[in-house]
């Protein structure tokens, strides 16, 4: 192919609303390099993007009293896909469980029936120095976590009884059958497109719904006959996560085991701010960084912006059908960290510090001498 990509192309000309919740802390920095890099790339290749920024989390709670006020819903259930910060900080933590940023993120994803979460975990050849792991330990990780995300513990009945030395808090991990299915299904599709080799993760010799996941997850294997499926206990995949990492491709889980395991396997990435990821299911899907709205970071520019860029690039891949916009704009990323150039979170004593800012503007100056070289050579380059 040549020229700019799909550039005549009618259907594909049609305008693409994003909805963009930048959220608290570091949300905004790291969503703003994002939409930088998405309308460049509109820019460059004739897309036509909308973006729509609207109040969610804590800021929708001192604007609106609530984390998901009812437009922002509306405009996320009409959109073609969501790109989100992250919600939460200090402000809020005193508030009631049900009234705080982190439930408005719940509901979210439960009212855009999103029930997969998928987490990419890649270790990029420039930052080998960088992760928590020795190189001959890291190199070539590249792991997909598939982390259910509508049910489990985090939805299921939460309550408080008594006080002080007599107080009970309770919890409820629950899973159906459908439940599980659903999330499965989308792991052994993901496993066929990649080395046909899926870890199951639960903890099946101790919870009732751990026992119903392997069940269910054995069940359906026998649909993919070349899947190569394996059954893991979360407590020894934590380990063997930071033991030996290649040895995983896909692996499917819980709601909460996928929410530790992803933060732990960031730490083989190299940090926690590299991480994107793609919530998905039956309405819009949702892109976000894993990280949080790191509190102590927020508003001081330092921030890694790479978890939300890639979110984007992932935005562009799996909901726009994008795959040369997305490519360009993780290779722009790739090549910003192999001249050097680093957030504090990924320095080494040789690179070039810089800040979110700073790096979404190198990865623009990058992603523009990308398409200028295919403007004149074609996308063979
Ligand atoms: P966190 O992810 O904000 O931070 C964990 C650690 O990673 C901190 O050391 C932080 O400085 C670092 N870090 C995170 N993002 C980074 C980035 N982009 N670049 C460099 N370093 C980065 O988790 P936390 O401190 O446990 O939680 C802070 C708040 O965020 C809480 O209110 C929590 O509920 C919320 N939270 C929100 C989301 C979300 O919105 N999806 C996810 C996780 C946590
Ligand atoms: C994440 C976060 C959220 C989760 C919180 C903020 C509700 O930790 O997206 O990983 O646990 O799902
Ligand atoms: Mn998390």
């Amino acid at each position: 192919m040549s020229g700019r990509p799909n550039r005549n192309s009618k259907s594909e000309e049609h305008t693409k609303t994003i909805v963009v919740l930048p959220g608290d802390g570091i949300g905004p920095e790291v969503t703003s390099a994002a939409v930088s890099l998405l309308k460049d790339c509109a820019a460059e290749t004739g897309r036509h993007f909308e973006f729509v920024e609207m109040p969610f989390g804590g800021n929708a709670i001192d604007r609106c009293g609530r984390p998901l006020p009812a437009e922002t819903l509306q405009a996320c259930s009409g959109a073609d896909a969501v790109l989100l910060g992250a919600v939460g900080g200090p402000k809020w933590d005193g508030l009631p469980l049900d009234r705080r940023p982190e439930s408005g993120l719940l509901a979210l994803r439960r009212e855009l029936g999103l029930f997969v979460n998928l987490r990419p975990i890649r270790v990029l050849t420039s930052l080998l120095g960088v992760s928590a792991l020795r190189p001959e330990l890291a190199r070539g990780v590249d792991i997909e976590i598939v982390r259910e995300l509508a049910g489990g513990i985090y939805f299921g009945e939460h309550s408080t009884e008594g006080a002080n030395g007599s107080a009970r808090a309770t919890d409820v991990e629950s899973y159906t059958a459908q439940e599980i299915e659903r999330v499965a299904l989308f792991a052994f599709d993901r496993a066929t497109r990649r080395t046909n080799k899926l870890v199951s993760v639960d903890k099946a010799n101790v919870l009732a719904s751990s026992v119903l996941w392997r069940r269910v997850v054995t069940q359906l294997s026998a649909n993919y006959p070349t899947v190569r499926l394996s059954h893991l206990y979360v407590d020894n995949t934590s380990l063997q996560l930071v033991v030996a990492p290649r040895q995983f491709d896909v692996i499917v889980t819980s709601n909460m085991f996928g929410d530790i395991l992803s933060d732990g396997a960031a730490g083989v990435a190299g940090s926690l701010g590299l991480i994107p990821s793609m919530s998905w299911g039956l309405g819009p899907s949702l892109y976000e960084p894993i990280h949080g709205s790191a509190p102590s970071l927020a508003g001081r520019d330092v921030a890694c912006p790479i978890g939300a860029i890639s979110s984007a690039a992932m935005m562009l891949r799996e909901s726009f059908g994008m795959e040369l916009e997305a490519a360009a704009i993780e290779s722009a990323v790739d090549r910003v960290l192999e001249s050097g150039a680093r957030t504090p979170d990924l320095a080494t004593p040789r690179s070039t510090v810089v800040g979110c800012s700073g790096f979404a503007g190198r990865a623009r100056e990058s992603l523009h001498e990308q398409f200028s070289l295919h403007e004149r050579y074609g996308w063979g380059v």
